[in-house]
């Protein structure tokens, strides 16, 4: 995916999100101090009540956008339930914000076990050392657990747990938004019907 001339060109003027995405993300790793892959993510859970937190974003193509988490927390059980999402960088070296929502499906075994396989050993131990989102008595049952888990995988491959993989949301609209004088933005809507569906592009007011 290639797109040209961002910087001084237009950005309203592309005709696909993917592309776009990717050369903002791009310029964002060049300007942001930490983390330009940092993204609030938000969910609802069964009675309509919306939640959102960051997660880093760890993955994206045509197919959709992907974090990583444990399956057992509050948003793995709210995304889990309701098989919907949302999601909003704000890159502010740049004035710049996406938010994307859509459907969302769980990552394959593969792409989960390659991500996982990358992370340092001290993450792999923590998501089998952390019940994310549950109560905790104190930070020494964090540390026991830690421990636990360190003597049970001394050496050699640590598996998967079974509740930590990704999701991937594939979004049906993504707003492009860039900060103008006298808050006269540009923003562009990305919006499809279904996730296969053709983009149809909208600008709006600011
Ligand atoms: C910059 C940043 C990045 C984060 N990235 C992740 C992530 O990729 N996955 C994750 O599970 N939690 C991540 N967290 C922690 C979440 O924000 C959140 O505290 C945790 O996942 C529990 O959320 P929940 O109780 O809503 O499930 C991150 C927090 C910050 C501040």
């Amino acid at each position: 995916m290639t797109v040209t001339g961002l910087i001084s060109g237009d950005f309203t003027e592309q005709s696909e999100p993917f592309g776009l995405f990717g050369a903002w993300l791009k310029e964002a790793e060049a300007s942001e101090i930490n983390d330009p892959s940092a993204v609030a993510l938000a969910s609802v859970d069964e009675h309509g009540l919306p939640n959102v937190r960051m997660v880093l974003l760890k993955g994206y193509d045509e197919r959709g956008f992907v974090f990583y988490t444990n399956f057992e927390s509050q948003k793995g059980t709210e995304i889990l339930g309701q098989k919907k999402a949302a999601m909003c960088f704000h890159w502010k070296s740049l004035r710049r914000q996406v938010r994307l929502r859509g459907e969302v499906e769980v990552v394959s075994n593969e792409e989960a076990d390659a991500y996982y396989a990358s992370r340092p050993r001290g993450s792999r131990i923590g998501a089998w050392a952390s019940k994310q989102s549950r109560p905790l008595e104190g930070r020494f049952a964090l540390e026991k657990s830690v421990a636990e888990y360190t003597a049970r995988y001394p050496i050699g491959d640590i598996p998967r747990p079974p509740h930590w993989s990704g999701f991937r949301i594939k979004p049906l609209t993504i707003e492009f938004w860039h900060d103008r004088p006298f808050r006269l933005h540009d923003r562009v809507e990305f919006r499809r019907e279904t996730p296969d569906g053709a983009w149809e592009k909208v600008r709006m007011y600011p």
